[in-house]
């Protein structure tokens, strides 16, 4: 078994040498401003705030503060945009305009990847493999239903809605963005769309990828600020439906603020999600992707595999098998193709974790952490489990947002998905057993949106997602994604 000792000559005679992606092929202004009607502007009150690299704390560039003028001119160019031009085209040029989007996101993927790392913190290796891909597959995919919406909805027209207002996390920043601006575009809507705060780089650069496509300015528009900023699009009388990606808390002051408003809305927001385990399952293999589950993109992901449930026979081989894996992770330098796991996307999250971490152990759980050492500066988490832990514990109802594992067992099926349903919660899950009678049973009794079978976290752009319960309102991606960005008639 792995242990601090051993960890430190694995690192000394075999660890990898470092391998940094580099820097010097991007480009990041100094100073951003906003992108409404095609162009770069500056903010009205003149207000910027810093985005910083959450592994160095160094100041990556400086974002415009949007307030409530200037996100009043994004919506009216959007209205005129749509009004006087995406609105109008037909749908195959539409379609031609989101198929350019998605090949310069192609050919601009190595640029896209570091400076989503950079600002956001994520491992290279994910951005390049995950994050960018997926986001210029996403535009193929919506661009080809462009000219198709009739196959979509037979027997139906679908309408554009008009001016879709869409805020999004920091998880997936670029991902996020182009799950909810490409199927917007298909169906012949504008956007007014708001980044993160802690993470707008990304989004930047797709502004630039939308003018240099050639789409007729206002038909895309990105506006950048925190929390006001959201609530100021989301709120605003010129939007038609709403988008938005984020924490439950949000979420709820948003459904409050749309109840009554002829608005449509998507939400979809947090998760908890039971990642189970049958004595039957490939043993190696689940470890793997209970690692996948939970560690990756440092746990800050919506659906990641927060609960482990381990049939009882095979929780102690699992646990010391899982305990072995985790002390050869390594944890650092994002830009590193080595690294596994990257930085904490602000040192606010690195504090919520923190925070989760003490109020795990005084509730009597078992904290177990890789021994690894993390960098000096920045905001570090080491991979991290609970044993010993029951259903009412905290670290097993709330969403930490990290790499924290919360382990429980059982030993019957029943008592699996019994268990694995005591959550507000319902966007995701996964099962491992060499069954396909089980997987069926499981996947039809756990009130998730998605339930993974062998694997986990994984994506695709025609497979729709979104949740149950607390997790949200509607569906994103596949064909469902469409419904929520036309009006159907007859
Ligand atoms: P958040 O929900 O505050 O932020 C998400 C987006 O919403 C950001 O663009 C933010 O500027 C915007 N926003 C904030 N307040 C708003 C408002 N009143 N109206 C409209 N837009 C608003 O999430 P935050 O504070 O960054 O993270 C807190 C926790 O939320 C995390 O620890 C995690 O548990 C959860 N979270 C879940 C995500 C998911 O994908 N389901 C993504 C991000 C966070
Ligand atoms: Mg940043």
């Amino acid at each position: 078994m792995a242990t601090p000792e051993n960890k430190l000559a694995f690192d000394g005679g075999w660890g990898y040498a470092p391998a940094p992606e580099s820097t010097d092929h991007i480009q990041v202004k100094k100073r951003y401003g906003l992108f409404i009607n095609g162009e770069f502007v500056a903010p009205e009150k003149g207000s910027y705030f810093d985005t910083v690299n959450p592994a160095t704390e160094e100041k990556l560039s400086r974002i415009a503060d949007a307030g409530d003028a200037d996100v009043d001119k994004a919506v009216a160019a959007a209205r005129e945009a749509y009004r006087t031009t995406w609105g109008r085209m037909k749908p195959a040029e539409r379609g031609k305009y989101i198929y350019r989007i998605a090949r310069i996101i192609q050919e601009r993927a190595r640029e896209f990847s570091v400076i989503e790392s950079l600002d956001g913190g994520k491992p290279i290796r994910e951005s390049r493999d995950v994050d960018v891909p997926l986001a210029a597959a996403h535009f193929f995919y919506y661009a080809g239903w462009a000219d198709k919406l009739q196959f979509a909805f037979p027997g139906r027209t679908a309408k554009p809605l008009g001016v879709a207002g869409q805020v999004i996390p920091w998880n997936f920043p670029l991902l996020m963005a182009a799950w909810k601006i490409a199927p917007a575009l298909a169906c012949g809507n504008t956007v007014v769309l708001k980044p993160a705060e802690t993470t707008p780089l990304t989004a930047l650069k797709l502004a630039e990828v939308c003018r240099d496509a050639g789409l007729p300015p206002g038909v895309v528009n990105i506006v950048t600020g925190a929390g006001a900023t959201g609530a100021a699009i989301i709120n605003h009388p010129g939007v038609d439906k709403v988008a938005f990606t984020g924490s439950t808390n949000v979420g709820r002051i948003i459904q409050k603020a749309l109840a009554g408003t002829n608005k449509k809305y998507t939400l979809e927001l947090g998760g908890k999600a039971a990642n189970i385990v049958f004595a039957d399952a490939a043993i190696d293999q689940a470890v793997e992707g209970i690692v996948n589950g939970i560690f990756f993109n440092q746990g800050h992901v919506c659906c990641a595999g927060s609960r482990l449930f381990v049939q009882e026979s095979v929780a102690d081989e699992v646990v010391s098998k899982l305990k072995d894996r985790m002390e050869t992770l390594i944890v650092g330098d994002p830009l590193d193709k080595n690294t596994d796991i990257g930085a904490i996307n602000s040192r606010m999250q690195l504090e919520k974790i923190e925070s989760y971490l003490k109020i795990g152990k005084s509730e009597g759980g078992e904290m177990h952490q890789s021994a690894c050492r993390v960098p000096k500066k920045g905001y570090w988490c080491r991979p991290t489990i609970f044993t010993g832990v029951s259903q009412s514990n905290r670290v097993v109802q709330e969403e930490i947002f990290g790499p924290v594992l919360a382990i429980q067992t059982f030993r019957r099926f029943d008592e699996a998905i019994t268990k694995a349903n005591n959550t507000p919660y319902g966007l995701s899950g996964g099962i491992w057993t060499d069954k396909g009678s089980k997987i069926f049973k499981m996947t039809q009794s756990v009130r998730a949106g998605v339930i993974w079978a062998n694997t986990f976290n994984k994506f695709d752009p025609t497979s729709p997602f979104g949740g149950y319960k607390e997790s949200g309102v509607g569906r994103e991606g596949g064909l469902h994604g469409l419904d929520a960005y036309v009006k159907l008639g007859v």
